[in-house]
């Protein structure tokens, strides 16, 4: 396995509470699959792989959402940046069907995945993190607190 160091830091919150949890998750995942690869468990690396996928392509649609109503203007961009990634990722997802050494695999979306997500964090999402922190400040708390909801439940 690689070494890297793909914990959380709260260096890279956003100070949006929804999606600070939000990526905190995901750092989760990418530790379950970790330890998933080293105990070379066979019945969860499937679950922690599609979990991580599914939950990151969700998350994403999610950032975009709020970007739309805090009219983000780097929005096209940056649903592009989602784009690119969700096609490299369910390629990944396919590849699971198929006859593949699973750990191989995992270790690959780990590596993928843990540094799109750290260097996606650290740039990407900083930009569109004013405009939705004044939007949310302003408008919407109860939406915000739906899709809070709604995540909880499907984490
Ligand atoms: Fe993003």
């Amino acid at each position: 396995m690689i070494k890297m160091d793909m914990s959380w830091s709260d260096g890279y919150e956003l100070g949006i509470e929804l999606i600070d949890q939000q990526h905190r998750r995901l750092f989760t995942y990418l530790e379950e699959v970790e330890i998933a690869i080293k105990n070379r468990d066979a019945e969860t690396i499937e679950l922690v792989v599609r979990g991580l996928v599914e939950y990151a392509i969700t998350h994403n649609s999610f950032e975009e959402t709020l970007m739309e109503q805090a009219q983000y203007p780097g929005l096209k961009e940056h649903r592009l940046l989602h784009e690119k990634f969700k096609k490299r990722a369910n390629t990944y997802i396919k590849r699971l069907e198929g006859n593949v050494d699973r750990f191989k695999l995992a270790e690959q979306v780990r590596v993928f995945l843990g540094l799109w997500l750290i260097s996606h964090v650290k740039n990407d999402d900083q930009d569109y993190a004013p405009y939705v922190r004044k939007h949310l400040k302003h408008k919407h708390p109860l939406i915000a607190t739906a899709f809070n909801k709604l995540f909880r439940r499907s984490a």
